[in-house]
């Protein structure tokens, strides 16, 4: 993988060549064969689906079930499995208003708000109880689980990687568990779905969220992959157009999923997008992306942890990295790098319970991706050389 040739597709990098962008956990940019896709959609193929009856109507149709069947082969799944939602918070809040189930509620303690806020409201509704496993060495802890998760649980929703730590949770570990005490697992995969490949059948989960913006695709396009059994079983979590069979005074017929969770017009745009940023990271290849990843943290991890004062929170296999500088608050880190044209996030990355448990108000994020190249680390590394000199600690 050359990600000097990868840089040549992105436009944001011809208007700014020395940009080091290390926010991809936030958002990646865009190549331009998705812009493309897009625009091309708009200016060529545009109407609404599974609505008009003329041709221009029934290829519409057909290219965003497309897009549907190429999401659902990327994932494992069949494309009736695929329902395409706005981003991974709303693929939770479908499913923690629709899901009817009895027991408690188990989450983990490094939970992102969009997981966590969701399923907190549904429990404080239904006067759930709630659990949270706790994180071990920057994973969800696997001894934990099995103390939180028994037979009174009834769903069990975590993150494939945190998006503060970067790690694989030992998600197989926890499915199974789930499964011996009969209850359902939701997997939000918005960290992992852009950096390795996912079988949902083999990992045998029940549902899955994922954004499409973190993954080369547009915003506002995002999945949820549920199991058809369970999907059939499932309420719409919103009414209107476009999701019902047939609507009488008296009675009203859902349409089967996924429609049935698509209620009004869709992002038929963004659906072809995401197809193709699909398209693009398959072109790539998954296992080079990982490789890839792996090589850039690991270079970030050893830089940061020679310098006196930086306190790396990430562990080995991870494919983003966040730290702290001791003395220093992370907004100025961000600042400082700014300067320089590295972008990071700082803060709570909408994790504040995590760095409520860690004793942080926050910290510095790096996640790089397949256009970051080895200059980038270094002007990282170069910078939070200066904010130590800068904030003299
Ligand atoms: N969930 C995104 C992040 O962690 C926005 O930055």
């Amino acid at each position: 993988m050359d990600p000097e040739k990868i840089r040549k597709d992105f436009p944001i990098f011809r208007e700014r060549p020395d940009f080091a962008y290390l926010d991809n956990a936030a958002t990646t940019q865009k190549p331009e064969q998705v812009i493309d896709s897009v625009s091309n959609f708009y200016r060529k193929n545009n109407a609404n689906t599974g609505r008009g009856l003329y041709k221009l109507a029934n290829d519409a149709t057909k290219i965003y079930e497309a897009s549907r069947e190429k999401v659902a082969d990327f994932i494992g799944a069949e494309a009736g499995e695929v329902i395409f939602v706005r981003n991974t918070t709303e693929a939770e809040n479908l499913l923690a208003s629709s899901l009817e189930f009895e027991g408690g509620i188990v989450l983990s303690e490094m939970a992102h708000h969009s997981e966590q806020l969701a399923w907190r409201r549904e429990a404080g509704k239904e006067g759930k109880e709630l659990k949270y496993i706790e994180t071990k060495n920057g994973e969800i802890s696997l001894e934990d689980a099995e103390i939180k998760i028994d037979q009174n649980t009834g769903v069990v929703a975590v993150s494939h990687i945190s998006n503060v730590f970067g790690a694989k949770n030992p998600i197989e570990g926890i499915i199974e568990l789930a499964h011996e005490n009969g209850a359902l697992v939701i997997l939000d995969c918005a960290q992992s779905v852009p950096h390795m490949s996912i079988d949902v059948k083999e990992l045998d989960v029940d549902f899955i969220a994922f954004s499409g913006h973190k993954m080369l695709g547009p915003t506002g396009v995002g999945v949820l992959y549920g199991k058809k059994d369970l999907l059939r079983g499932l309420n719409p979590y919103q009414v209107g157009g476009g999701m019902v069979k047939s609507v009488k005074k008296e009675r009203v017929r859902y349409s089967d999923p996924p429609h049935r969770f698509e209620a009004g017009t869709q992002n038929i745009a963004g659906a072809v997008g995401l197809s193709a940023a699909i398209d693009y990271i398959k072109k790539l290849g998954l296992e080079e992306i990982h490789a890839h990843d792996l090589r850039l943290t690991g270079k970030i991890k050893k830089g940061l942890r020679e310098i006196e004062g930086v306190n790396v929170l990430s562990s080995e296999k991870s494919i983003l990295v966040s730290f702290e500088v001791c003395g220093v608050h992370p907004h100025d880190v961000a600042e400082v790098l700014s300067q320089k044209s590295v972008a990071v996030r700082a803060g709570n990355h909408c994790a504040q319970p995590l760095h409520e448990e860690l004793g942080m108000s926050g910290t510095v994020r790096v996640a790089p991706y397949i256009y970051n190249t080895e200059k980038d680390v270094e002007k990282l590394l170069e910078g939070v050389k200066e904010v130590l000199e800068v904030f003299d600690v």
